[in-house]
């Protein structure tokens, strides 16, 4: 980025969106909210997992999803097929798997051990003939729509979605369709649960202005140069409703110490750019020299972000209109030695330390617009991605 690009070059290109600010009031309206729940979660594709964390017969998951009300089983078959299920024993109704993963035989329920097997069929009912004219066939659990994209398990809260899950990839299906997503291993999870709403949350992640600020101790030297002292984005695109925005590495980053010994094996946040701008599949799409990596959010509530040997996801689960769950998946590159691993592990600590400051200023900028001392949000041109994603909300609610 040796010549700057002419400012304001995104909103050129996406003039629909407008520059008006955005009103605070769609991050602390409960009614608005409510609409939200209605119009965009109940019609939304929910990634609950990766396919190989439930690899063998037995293996699941429960996902509870509070945007749509339910509570979600995700579960290999004895075939080998992942179906989901409604979490509710068909008896009184008692949640039926209460631990976040396992591996079972059958779902047997705590309350009356009403068994079910691992294709959702109710199996065996304690003191059956106590029933009047019972037919077990008849009390199957309830199943949830499921499709997979690329090893990521989505769930849907429609029996028939307006959009299938390829679909709603839509460009993204080009841009990330072919990452090496198989090739990489979970390394770390990190969780949190955020007194803010769910697009405010998002907001912090789409764009590079605050690196400046919020990173300057952390990762502003890898990322801001004399360049681009403001971490300006390498790219933007704003698709229908997903969004991509391509981030800056400085090419002067001269590691040291741990880093510099990590860098050498790899599995670095700024190690995208050591990557040739085109050989990587499923990264860099800007195909700038100087990058870091690419941030990716499928409407509305998950992110796939990918560089050079490494993708993480972020999943937001909204709970209510100023609170919202967020968990973080990182994976790299599959380590086959020690100074691999040792580079994971700085790395994986660099990251923590990051995401701890990007969440640092999310539940005062919430209480703060909850006190109605601020009507808008004024966005650069830098924050285009921000402004798209309340957009989008708009015209979906406006449906
Ligand atoms: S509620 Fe599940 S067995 Fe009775
Ligand atoms: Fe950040």
């Amino acid at each position: 980025m040796n010549n700057p690009a002419p400012v304001l070059r995104f909103h050129e290109r996406y003039p629909e969106l407008g520059t008006d600010p955005i009103p605070v009031e769609v991050n602390t309206s409960p009614e608005y909210f409510e609409r939200e729940r209605e119009k965009i979660f109940q019609n939304a594709w929910w990634c609950v997992g990766r396919d190989e964390e439930i690899s063998r017969p037995g293996d699941y998951l429960v996902r509870d999803i509070e945007a749509i009300n339910a509570s979600v089983i995700v579960i290999r078959g004895e075939d080998g097929a992942v179906r989901a299920f409604h979490n509710v024993c068909q008896h009184r109704g008692n949640k039926l798997l209460t631990e976040e993963r396992g591996r079972c035989r059958g779902m047997v329920c705590g309350f009356h051990s009403w068994t079910y097997d691992l294709q959702g069929q109710l199996a065996h009912v304690p003191d059956e003939d106590q029933f009047h004219k019972f037919d077990k066939s008849c009390h199957a659990l309830s199943a949830v729509t499921l499709d997979t994209w690329n090893g990521f398990i989505f769930v849907h809260p429609q029996d028939v979605p307006e959009r299938g899950l390829h679909e709603s990839f839509g460009e993204l299906n080009a841009l990330i369709g072919d990452f090496a997503y198989d090739d990489m291993d979970l390394v770390a999870e990190y969780s949190a649960d955020v007194k803010c709403n769910w697009k405010y949350f998002i907001d912090a992640f789409v764009e590079a202005y605050h690196v400046e600020s919020v990173h300057r101790r952390s990762l502003k030297e890898t990322f801001n140069s004399q360049d681009n002292p403001y971490c300006h984005l390498v790219d933007v695109r704003l698709h229908e409703r997903n969004r991509s925005v391509s981030c800056y590495a400085n090419p002067q980053h001269a590691p040291h110490g741990a880093e510099a010994l990590a860098y050498k094996v790899g599995a670095t946040l700024a190690q995208g750019a050591l990557a040739s701008t085109t050989a990587l599949k499923g990264t860099n799409f800007a195909g700038e020299k100087n990058w870091a990596f690419d941030i990716h959010i499928i409407f509305p509530c998950f992110e796939i972000a990918t560089s050079n040997g490494w993708y993480f996801t972020y999943n937001w689960w909204p709970v209510t209109h100023n609170r919202t769950r967020w968990e973080m998946r990182f994976y790299m590159n599959r380590a086959t030695n020690l100074a691999a691993r040792v580079s994971q592990e700085f790395t994986k600590t660099l990251t923590r330390d990051t995401l701890r400051e990007d969440l640092s200023t999310l539940e005062n900028g919430q209480a703060m617009m909850e006190t109605g001392r601020i009507k808008y949000m004024t966005l650069s041109d830098q924050e285009i991605a921000v402004r798209h994603g309340y957009k989008v909300v708009e015209r979906l609610l406006a449906e």
